[in-house]
């Protein structure tokens, strides 16, 4: 049984077409995924091949044009939050209110709003940035912020698209291992797509493969490697098959996608 506050998604035989000068431009299709409450998911697949279409609609941004999209076993309806890789913050509000502002739809009191966005600025190292704006922190500050505003909502699935994606190397990998510790300690249902395998790897329980447009599953991967994890685990041999593993399954559409876009 999953705890009250985590979810099951599921979306089955998803298509989703767009006009594009009048031309229809299949996006996604039939792409059917599965996510286990608590589960840690990386999407892995070519430029344009319906990544970021198929998270909108997972969070309700985006119609679909054929499909089914559910979320069980949340104790409450809660939207899906999201962190995108970059102006994902309002660059109007303060830092601590960029973070109550996603508590705003709980129902809860504005004192209790703002008491809990502190908690999540405390852990995310920015309680001294509060009264701060957006533009005067750091890129790898700003995806915290990001990231915890996303935690802060309560909601029990977190949509991310390439949340690290914008940051120099060093910063990613110290965000990767901030983000899966409060994953640890928060066990949300997450969806997160990334174009860096080594970092799917390193971040999930499973890792989708996507085809190139229209995109979808090519191969649907568990990851073997226990948690906690360590970075170790990129030494070892069974991390570089897995990396060829699923770089050879991506190789032909990344060449296709680069030559026709
Ligand atoms: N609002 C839109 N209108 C028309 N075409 C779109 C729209 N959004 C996405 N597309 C097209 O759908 C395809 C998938 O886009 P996207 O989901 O952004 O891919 P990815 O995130 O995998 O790079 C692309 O061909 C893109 O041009
Ligand atoms: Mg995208």
């Amino acid at each position: 049984m999953p705890a009250a506050d985590q979810a099951t998604v599921v979306a089955e035989g998803v298509s989703k077409v767009f006009f594009s000068g009048g031309e229809p431009v299949w996006a996604l299709e039939d792409f059917s995924l599965s996510l286990e409450p608590g589960s840690f998911t990386c999407i892995v697949g070519p430029s344009g091949c319906g990544k970021s279409t198929f998270l909108r609609i997972l969070g309700g941004l985006e119609e679909r044009t054929v499909g089914e999209v559910t979320m069980t076993g949340a104790d409450h309806p809660v939207p899906a939050a999201f962190v995108f890789q970059e102006h994902g913050v309002f660059p109007w509000m303060t830092v601590l209110d960029n973070v109550a502002f996603g508590l705003r739809m709980t129902g809860v009191g504005k004192r209790e709003r703002l008491a809990t966005a502190r908690d999540w600025l405390a852990r995310v190292r920015l309680t001294g940035f509060a009264d701060a704006y957006p533009h005067q922190l750091s890129g790898g500050m700003r995806q915290r912020l990001a990231i915890a505003r996303a935690f802060a909502t309560g909601s029990p699935v977190l949509l991310m698209d390439e949340p690290l994606g914008a940051l120099d190397a060093q910063t990613r990998m110290l965000m990767q291992e901030e983000l899966i510790a409060l994953w640890e300690q928060e066990r949300k249902t997450v969806l997160m797509v990334t174009h860096d395998i080594d970092e799917a790897i390193i971040l999930s329980d499973r890792v989708i493969v996507m085809s190139g447009r229209p995109g979808t599953v090519r191969e649907d991967i568990t990851v073997p490697f226990e948690r906690p994890r360590s970075f170790d685990i990129e030494r070892s041999p069974d991390f570089g098959e897995l990396r060829s593993r699923i770089w050879n399954l991506l190789r032909d559409d990344v060449r296709t996608a680069e030559e026709t876009a």
